[in-house]
C-alpha cells in the first residue's frame, strides 16, 4: 500500500515523459506507436491529478530540441497532440480544467495552434486544476526571451533596471501566475533536466523512476508523491529554522 498524506499534496507537478522510444523498442513496434501508448499515459496522469487536488500540472511535451527529430515522428507528435485536443477537450470541461502552454507555440503547425488556442480559450475559466503543456519549449530559450522583452521594456520606460529583480523577472516567464513547480518526476531512469523550466526548478524536489512513460500509471505517480512528502524542503534553512516557523 502506498501511504499519501492527501494533506500534504505538491501543488505543482511537473513531468518529463520519457521512454516512450524504448517502450516501442522493447515491444517490437515503432516509436510512434510508443508515443500513442504515452498519450494514453497522459490520460490516465491527467485524470488522477485532478482527482486527487493537484492544482497544476506541466507536462514536457515537446521540447525546442525535439524539432530535430525525424520529420515523420515530429508530425506524429503534432497529429498525436490534435487528437489528444480533439478527443480530450470535453472531458477537461467536464472536470473543470484550465488548459494552458508554455513555449513557442508559434512555431506549430497552423492547424494545431488554432485547436490550442480554441481549448485554451474555452477552458480559460476551469479552475479546479491547471493542465500545462509544454510544447516547442526550452527552459534557457525561455530565459532569453524573458531578458529579450526586460530590455525592451526597459527602453521603453516601463522598467527601471533597479526593479528587475527574481519576481520581476518570473513576470517574464511563460509560467508567470503560477507557482514553482514542487516535485519534477523524470521516468525511463535517465537523470536530467533536459532544458525543463531551469529558472522554476530552483527548488523543486526531484524523483526519478525507472519505469519506461508508457508503463507510468497512477500508482507510479502515488510513489512519486510519497517521496515527495518523505523529503523536508528547507529553502536553504535549517531544520531548526523550519520548526520555528512551522
Ligand atoms: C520522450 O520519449 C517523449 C517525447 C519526446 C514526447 C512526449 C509525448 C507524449 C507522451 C505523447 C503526446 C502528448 C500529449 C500531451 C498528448 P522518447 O521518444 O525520447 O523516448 P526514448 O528516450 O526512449 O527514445
Amino acid at each position: 500500500m502506498i501511504k499519501i498524506d492527501w494533506n500534504k499534496l505538491p501543488r505543482h507537478i511537473a513531468i518529463i515523459m520519457d521512454g516512450n522510444g524504448r517502450w516501442a523498442k522493447q515491444h517490437a513496434i515503432g516509436r510512434v506507436r510508443g508515443h500513442k501508448k504515452g498519450a494514453q499515459a497522459v490520460r490516465t496522469v491527467v485524470k488522477t491529478c485532478r482527482e486527487i487536488g493537484i492544482k497544476y500540472l506541466t507536462l514536457y511535451a515537446f521540447s525546442i530540441e525535439n524539432w530535430e527529430r525525424p520529420a515523420k515522428e515530429v508530425e506524429a507528435l503534432m497529429f498525436l497532440l490534435d487528437e489528444y485536443l480533439t478527443k480530450e477537450t470535453k472531458e477537461l470541461q467536464k472536470q473543470g480544467i484550465r488548459l494552458t502552454t508554455i513555449g513557442e507555440i508559434d512555431r506549430l503547425h497552423p492547424l494545431v495552434k488554432d485547436k490550442l488556442l480554441q481549448t485554451k480559450e474555452s477552458t480559460a475559466k476551469n479552475d479546479q486544476m491547471v493542465l500545462n503543456l509544454a510544447l516547442s519549449y526550452g527552459g534557457k530559450d525561455e530565459i532569453i526571451s524573458a531578458v529579450k522583452r526586460i530590455v525592451q521594456d526597459n527602453k521603453r520606460g516601463i522598467i527601471d533596471i533597479s526593479d528587475i529583480n527574481k519576481e520581476t523577472f518570473d513576470r517574464y516567464l511563460y509560467t508567470y501566475g503560477m507557482p514553482d513547480p514542487d516535485l519534477l518526476i523524470r521516468t525511463s531512469g535517465e537523470y536530467r533536466i533536459s532544458n525543463f523550466l531551469l529558472w522554476q526548478m530552483a527548488y523543486t524536489e526531484l524523483y526519478f523512476t525507472n519505469v519506461l512513460w508508457p508503463d507510468f500509471t497512477k500508482d507510479d505517480l502515488f510513489k512519486a508523491i510519497a517521496s515527495y512528502q518523505k523529503r523536508e524542503r528547507r529553502f536553504g534553512l535549517t531544520s531548526e529554522q523550519l520548526e520555528e516557523i512551522n
